[in-house]
């Protein structure tokens, strides 16, 4: 057992899918959770400077003693398949979002047909697709990047009937559909919060796999394996820290966890 945190970082609020599953997990780990708020988003950015936010958020969240590291961005992910972003970090138990998603979505396809859209870093870096190919090389891998969808969850627009979010998802996801994929990995870790207009695009015959609830799974899966898991009665602790203001970040933190209960909400530099 170990009472550590689970450490968490994303650009932004996406991260807060892998979040929310986390928590109805395993409800008793105290959660350190980091949104680059001032920095969204990475998914326009080059791989270097992915690289040196990611290794800044990183040591970030090192401070706090952290058991685990979550890369809870897709964007992110992209890049740790290509550069040892964890090279020089204490904390030894770490994932990102794309072997966990990959191995749900290859599990879930019954035609072998899967899409993936993510940001524009992670579209261009391939990197779903090699995971996939790893895995299964009869699958064939349909993708877009769909850069718009980070600024809806951040500033709110995602609900399933909200005509902006509806008319954006329309244009993006149209290839996807006549493609006629069965499973959609929501390669970014924000689009989860976009699920029911994603998902009303797409029709109900398509399974969503999101990125950041598949990166919690596996997150207990590893703590269960190695005899880390938290040892408390009562529920863990979450603490959110931003890097920009905390009031659009305390209220999407309302809207995507449903409640702020045993939650502490503080801005922070990383640098
Ligand atoms: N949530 C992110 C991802 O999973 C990043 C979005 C962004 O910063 O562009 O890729």
């Amino acid at each position: 057992m170990n009472n550590s945190a689970i450490g968490v970082f994303d650009s932004g609020v996406g991260g807060l899918s892998c979040v929310k599953e986390l928590t109805a997990l395993m409800p008793h780990e105290n959660i350190v959770y980091l949104g680059d708020t001032a920095r969204v988003p990475y998914g326009t950015k080059s791989v270097d400077t992915i690289a040196r936010y990611a290794g800044e958020d990183i040591a970030f969240l090192e401070r706090f003693n952290v058991k685990m590291i979550l890369i809870a961005c897709g964007t992110v992910s992209s890049v740790l398949m290509s550069r040892p972003l964890f090279e020089n970090s204490s904390v030894k138990n770490y994932s990102g979002v794309i072997y966990p998603t990959v191995t749900a979505a290859c599990a879930a396809t019954r035609n072998s047909r899967i899409g993936v859209i993510g940001t524009p870093a992670t579209i261009r870096s391939g990197c779903y697709g090699k995971a996939i190919r790893e895995l299964r090389n009869d699958i064939k891998v349909y993708s877009k990047a769909c850069p718009m969808f980070v600024p809806l969850v951040e500033n709110g627009y995602i609900d399933k009937d909200d005509p902006v979010a509806k008319l954006i998802a329309e244009e993006y996801l149209e290839g996807m559909k006549r493609e006629g994929v069965d499973t959609l990995i929501l390669g970014c870790t924000h689009y989860p919060h976009l699920e029911g207009v994603i998902s009303s695009v797409m029709g109900s015959g398509v399974r969503l796999i999101s990125s950041g609830a598949e990166i919690a799974k596996y997150a207990e899966r590893t703590l269960v394996s190695e005899g880390l898991q938290a040892e408390r009665e009562e529920r863990g602790t979450l603490e959110l820290y931003c890097t920009d203001s905390e009031e659009l970040f305390s209220e999407n933190v309302g809207t995507f966890l449903g409640t702020t209960e045993n939650t502490v909400i503080s801005k922070c530099s990383v640098k």
